[in-house]
C-alpha cells in the first residue's frame, strides 16, 4: 500500500470509570490507518467502542494511551480537516437548516458572505436546495440527516467520520442516503479523501467499504480485516455481495484460529449470546438435515428457504455453532454430529441433548446453574445475574443476553423463570444431571 496515510492510530487504549469506580477498558491496543481515497468500515457489536474510537479521531475525547495523528500531526482537539456525522443528527432545533450548516464554518472563523455561499452549495450537493430556511422539525428524518451531512461537508473535510449515520433512518431512506453519499464519493464531487463509516450493519459495510475492519468487544481490539475489491455501485442482491456478507459474519463470530470463537467464546461469561429462539434453531436444523440439503446449505439458499433476513438467520447460525450442532464455513452452514442426533431424536431426548450442549458450551447457563445450586432453596434472582453481566457489557445487552440464556435453559429444563418475581428456580431434574 503506497497511498498516503491520513489518519493513524497506534496502540490506542481508552477506558472509562464504571459506576462502582473501577476502570473499564473499552479500547485496547487499537492500530488503524486511513489511507487516501479509501472508505473504511468499522464493524463491531454494540458497546465495542466504535463511537469512542471515532470521537478520539475527531479530537472530541483523548486516548489514554497511544498515538493518534492526522497527516502526521498529533491530534489533541478538533482538527480542521476532520468532520463527523452523528447517528442522532445533532442539529440545533432553533436554528434554520442554513444556520445549522453554517455553524461548522463559524467555528473556523469564515466570513458571513462566504459562509452563506458555502452552506448553500453544500445543501445543493446533498439534495436540499430550497430548504435552507426550514427548521429541522419541519423535515423528515432522512432530510434531517442530509442536513447533518451537509454540515460536515461544508468544511470540505479531508476525512469524514460517519457514526451509524444511517441507522436511525428507516431502511429505504437509509439506503437511498447511503447510495447518494457513495455517488458523491465515487464521482469525486466532494473533496473528501477518506471516509470512515461505523456501523453494526454488515450489509451496509459490504456495500460501501474498500476495507472492513472488525472490532471485537470487551475490550475493543481490531480483530480482523477484509479488503473488498468489488467496484461500486454494488448490487445488494448479487451473489458476490451475499457471499461477502456471509464471510464478514463468519469473521465476526469466529476467531483467527481453527476453533470457531462462537464455540470457544461462549465459554466466557461475557460472550454475547446471539438472539436465536429455540423454535428457529430447530427449524433451521431440520431444514438443513432434509432434502435437498442433506446437511449442507449455502446461506443464500437457507435465506431463500426460510425467508429469514440476514440479521435473523446469522444469529441462528451462530447459535447452532456455539451449541456444536452446525457450523459456518465459506458461507455454508454444515451439520455437525450433535445436530444430526438432535434432528433424529424425539422431543424429550432433544431437550436432553440441548441441555447437554448448553451445559458444555455456554458459560452463562452454567453460571446460572451454579448460582441456583449454591442457594439452599434453589432460587436465584435475575438481578444477581444481571449485575454480573453488566460488568461485562452494557445494560441493554446484559438484559438481552440473559433473556436468551433463560429461554434456552427453560427449554432444556435446567431451570425455570418466574416473570412476576423475576427469579430463576432450579428444576429438580436439573440437579442430578452430570
Ligand atoms: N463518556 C463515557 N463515560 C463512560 N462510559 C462510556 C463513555 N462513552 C462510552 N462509554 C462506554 O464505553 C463502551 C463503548 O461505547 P461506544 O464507544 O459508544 O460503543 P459502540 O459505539 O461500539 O456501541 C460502552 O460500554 C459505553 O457504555
Ligand atoms: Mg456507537
Amino acid at each position: 500500500m503506497t497511498a498516503e496515510t491520513l489518519i493513524e492510530l497506534k496502540s490506542v487504549n481508552k477506558g472509562f470509570k464504571a459506576s462502582d469506580g473501577t476502570l473499564r477498558t473499552v479500547l485496547e491496543g487499537v492500530d488503524l490507518r486511513l489511507h487516501d481515497r479509501e472508505i473504511v468500515a468499522l464493524l463491531g457489536r454494540s458497546g465495542s467502542g466504535k463511537s469512542t474510537l471515532l470521537r478520539i479521531i475527531a479530537g472530541l475525547v483523548g486516548a489514554d494511551h497511544g498515538h493518534v495523528t492526522y497527516r502526521g500531526q498529533a491530534i489533541h482537539g478538533p482538527v480542521a480537516g476532520v468532520a463527523m456525522v452523528f447517528q442522532s443528527f445533532a442539529l440545533f432545533p432553533w436554528l434554520t437548516v442554513q444556520q445549522n450548516v453554517e455553524l461548522g464554518l463559524e467555528a473556523q472563523g469564515v466570513a458571513a458572505a462566504e459562509r452563506s455561499r458555502k452552506a448553500s452549495d453544500a445543501l445543493e450537493l446533498i439534495g436540499l436546495s430550497g430548504f435552507g430556511g426550514a427548521l429541522p422539525r419541519e423535515l423528515s428524518g432522512g432530510m434531517r440527516q442530509r442536513v447533518g451531512i451537509a454540515r460536515a461537508l461544508v468544511t470540505n473535510p479531508q476525512v469524514l467520520l460517519m457514526d451509524e449515520a444511517f441507522s436511525a433512518l428507516d431502511v429505504l431512506t437509509g439506503q437511498t442516503l447511503r447510495d447518494d453519499m457513495l455517488e458523491l464519493w465515487d464521482e469525486q464531487r466532494i473533496d473528501t479523501r477518506s471516509i470512515l463509516v461505523v456501523s453494526h450493519n454488515i450489509e451496509e459495510t459490504v456495500m460501501m467499504a474498500d476495507r472492513i475492519v472488525v472490532l471485537s468487544s470487551d475490550p475493543g481490539r481490531v480483530r480482523a480485516e477484509l479488503r473488498i475489491e468489488l467496484p461500486r455501485p454494488r448490487d445488494a442482491d448479487s451473489e458476490e455481495v451475499r457471499a461477502l456478507i456471509a464471510k464478514v459474519y463468519a469473521m465476526m463470530t469466529q476467531s483467527s484460529g481453527s476453533t470457531p470463537a462462537a464455540a470457544a467464546g461462549a465459554l466466557e461469561l461475557g460472550y454475547r449470546l446471539p438472539d436465536a429462539d429455540v423454535g428457529s434453531l430447530e427449524s433451521v436444523l431440520e431444514l438443513l438435515a432434509d432434502e435437498p440439503f442433506k446437511g449442507k446449505a449455502s446461506l443464500a439458499r437457507l435465506a431463500e428457504e426460510t425467508e429469514l433476513p440476514d440479521d435473523e438467520l446469522f444469529p441462528i447460525c451462530e447459535a447452532l455453532g456455539l451449541l456444536g450442532m452446525a457450523h459456518l464455513v465459506d458461507g455454508e452452514l454444515r451439520m455437525d454430529r450433535q445436530g444430526q442426533h438432535y434432528v433424529n431424536a424425539r422431543q424429550a431426548r432433544r431437550q436432553d441433548l440441548f441441555a447437554r450442549q448448553c451445559r458444555g458450551r455456554v458459560a452463562l447457563v452454567n453460571f446460572i446453574l451454579d448460582g441456583l445450586r449454591a442457594d439452599p432453596g434453589g432460587v436465584l434472582s435475575e438481578k444477581t445475574v444481571l449485575d454480573r453481566l453488566e460488568d461485562l457489557m452494557d445494560d441493554d445487552e446484559a438484559e438481552r443476553v440473559l433473556k436468551v440464556a433463560v429461554e434456552w435453559g427453560r427449554y432444556a429444563e435446567l431451570y425455570e423463570y418466574d416473570f412476576h418475581t423475576r427469579q430463576l428456580t432450579l428444576r429438580r431434574e436439573g440437579v442430578g444431571v452430570s
